[in-house]
């Protein structure tokens, strides 16, 4: 595998302490059919990937699928507090057990026996094959082990749910480390999906997910937002992960909302029309609560005042407005918001952008061993009043069908990916304090696969 025209540069980085240096990156990750299909058995088969949300599966019995390349998960609740995962396929003679309906991003119900469409074998929900035609036939061979389904690992963080294939992995709680720790305090596990969408892309998963992992593309793709801020963003690597964030004034770091800076003029005007951009053209990162608090600020404020009362005065009204419906926000310190930044990147292909009130979650998986194509999904959250949630489906949803803003992030999916497989390419340069997330999950791709370290860029002088 040699895709790249620059192949080493500098010396490959050792350590994610020296993530902090100007990096370049091989396109061999983006675009080599020999990486990808490696990605397999060295990526996908070893890692913890996000496959749900456990409010998803509310009952005993209620269970959904997540498929990775050739791997498709059964994941079923066992009993309240448990969640069991699965291959989805059958002993006998290997059909898929649960079929993922035409269309559809997954299966998704409730049984508390799942028959095989083949010959009829049948599993409860513990795994267990508890009817097999003819048995005896088999003149005793069949036992209890050699015909359950194969289990895998199984845990939930932050309302996700979570699997890996490799029997031998780390907890969840290890592999995710310091997320959990930083993201507690917002508790994800709490909030429900407002929508999800999803959609095919012609890119490689990780130029997908890296179209989202930096703010510094703020000004050059979504111009319309610089009405409302600079936009001076920062990334951090944390072991694995990696999460983004603002450099902004500590008053700002409130809340996610408060990452858009309110600009010069009058701040309840410029706060209320960031909020009805942001909930029109985005519909990501605010609530309907926010924005119309947002509304509110010019009959609510007088004239004139400063900026930073408008902004604490509005998330303070939400935060009541919210509470007299029943939906209290957590409370999270200023300096902790400033830390644990907007969005975090879980190793390998899932970003939770989280907030004390919503989140917008992205996730990108290769489609079959295209390295050109992936699966994109986004999903949006908030918290509702008890049994309010809104029912919500995945939907596969055409790019003109989504979200304008988001259009503008998929504008450059397909492009990109043409021009790392130019001749003249020489390899991503990413910004090392605004774009760190890149050479992180680079640097931890390549302690997985096996090569494609980030290398240094030589500095000048
Ligand atoms: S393949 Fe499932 S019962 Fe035969
Ligand atoms: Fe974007």
């Amino acid at each position: 595998m040699n895709y790249s025209a620059r192949k080493s540069v500098g010396d490959a980085i050792a350590s994610t302490e020296e993530l902090a240096e100007p990096v370049t990156i091989g396109v061999d990750a983006y675009i080599s059919p020999e990486y990808a299909r490696a990605e397999r058995d060295r990526l996908w088969r070893k890692t913890w990937l996000q496959a749900g949300r456990v409010e998803d599966i509310p009952e005993i019995g209620s269970y959904l699928t997540y498929e990775i390349l050739d791997d498709s998960i059964l994941i079923i609740r066992t009993s309240a507090d448990e969640i069991k995962a699965y291959y989805n396929v059958c002993a006998h003679r290997g059909r898929r057990l649960v079929d993922t309906p035409p269309g559809a991003r997954n299966a998704r119900g409730k049984r508390m026996r799942f028959v095989c469409g083949f010959h009829s074998w049948t599993y409860d929900l513990n795994g267990r094959c508890v009817y097999i035609q003819d048995k005896e036939l088999w003149q005793g061979a069949l036992n209890d082990e050699n015909t359950r389904l194969g289990r895998v690992k199984c845990d939930s963080w932050g309302g996700f749910i979570w699997i890996n294939m490799d029997p031998d992995c780390e907890t969840l709680l290890e592999y995710l480390d310091p997320a959990p720790e930083l993201l507690n305090p917002y508790q994800l596990q709490n909030m429900r999906c407002r929508w999800r969408k999803w959609i095919i892309f012609d890119c490689n998963w990780k130029v997908a997910l890296e179209a989202f992992d930096e703010i510094y593309h703020v000004p050059g793709t979504h111009p319309e937002f610089l009405a409302f801020s600079d936009f001076p963003g920062w990334a951090r690597n944390h072991g694995k992960h990696s999460n983004i964030g603002y450099d902004a004034p500590r008053a700002m770091d409130e809340n996610q909302q408060a990452k858009l800076r309110i600009g010069t003029g009058d701040a309840r005007v410029s706060t209320a029309e960031m909020q009805i951009y942001t909930w029109e053209a985005a519909n990501t990162n605010t609530t309907p609560t926010l924005l119309n608090a947002a509304l509110r600020l010019r009959d609510e404020l007088p004239e004139g005042t400063p900026p930073n009362e408008v902004l604490q005065y509005w998330l303070k009204s939400a935060k009541a407005d919210d509470a007299a419906r029943g939906v209290i926000w957590p409370d999270v310190e200023p300096a902790h918001n400033a830390k644990a930044g907007t969005a975090w990147q879980i190793f390998p292909n899932t970003q939770i952008g989280h907030a004390v009130n919503n989140m917008l979650c992205y996730q990108a998986r290769p489609y079959q061993y295209d390295p050109n194509k992936c699966i994109f999904e986004a999903a949006v959250y908030e918290l509702y009043p008890e049994g309010e949630a809104p029912e919500s489906e995945w939907q596969y949803t055409k790019r003109e069908q989504w979200p304008p803003v988001l259009q503008q992030d998929f504008a450059n999916m397909a492009a990109v990916q043409l021009g790392m497989k130019n001749g003249g390419f020489r390899g991503t340069q990413p910004n090392p304090y605004r774009e760190r997330a890149i050479p992180s999950l680079h640097y931890n791709l390549s302690k997985y696969m096996g090569e494609g370290a980030p290398r240094k860029l030589p500095k000048e002088g």
